[in-house]
């Protein structure tokens, strides 16, 4: 049998403390799975940094070269990527990527989708949308990554109450404790068998 580690990219656009939490989580000695490539599109993404402190390869692609078959394909495969792990990354994955990486793509959204997803939806974005239009719940969702933003089949939800004294900022702390609590776990279960 063959127990080499699964190997795992993140896609990260911003601060990137969910890349930092996934790394930290997965590249732990004895485990089944490392973290070994982060991918960014942004000189300035904070995510750089902290990879770089972690000792994790990371690459900063522009848009054109995310795009490019001969450019990114070639890289994933130099790296032996298993699955596909978005952390706010803020690029819609090509259809060539989707369809090479079959469900083996994931992607986590601050809200409980099909609330407050879609093309501008991120960030403060959505906890403000989230209050705005007064629900009483958020969360975070989990789901397969399609060949349209935020609407590939959900894997996991879990919510919080979303209190009268809430602001965007408020929200979105509590969202992204939920995030670092749970999308390690949820990624974790899904790992495909080596
Ligand atoms: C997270 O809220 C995630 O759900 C969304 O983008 C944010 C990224 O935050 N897709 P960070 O860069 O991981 O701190």
């Amino acid at each position: 049998m063959n127990n080499s580690p699964r190997h795992i990219a993140v896609f990260a656009s911003g601060n990137g403390s969910n890349a930092e939490n996934l790394i930290r989580f997965f590249n732990r000695p004895g485990s089944n799975a490392r973290v070994n490539l982060v991918i960014t599109n942004r000189p300035d993404a904070g995510v750089i940094d902290k990879a770089k402190r972690l000792e994790t390869d990371v690459r900063i692609l522009t848009r054109q070269e995310i795009n490019t078959p001969e450019t990114i394909l070639p890289l994933l495969d130099s790296h032996k990527i298993d699955l596909i792990v978005l952390a706010g990354f803020m690029i819609m994955i090509p259809d060539f990527i989707v369809n090479r990486f079959n469900r083996r793509i994931i992607n986590i959204h601050p809200s409980l989708l099909p609330r407050h997803g879609g093309k501008g939806m991120y960030g403060a974005n959505v906890h403000r949308a989230v209050i705005d239009s007064g629900d009483t719940q958020s969360g975070i969702t989990i789901h397969y990554v399609n060949h349209h933003y935020d609407s590939g089949q959900i894997i996991f939800q879990t919510q919080i109450p979303v209190l009268p004294s809430d602001t965007p900022t408020t929200l979105e702390q509590k969202i992204h404790r939920l995030e670092h609590l749970h999308y390690p776990q949820i990624i974790a279960s899904l790992l495909p068998d080596p």
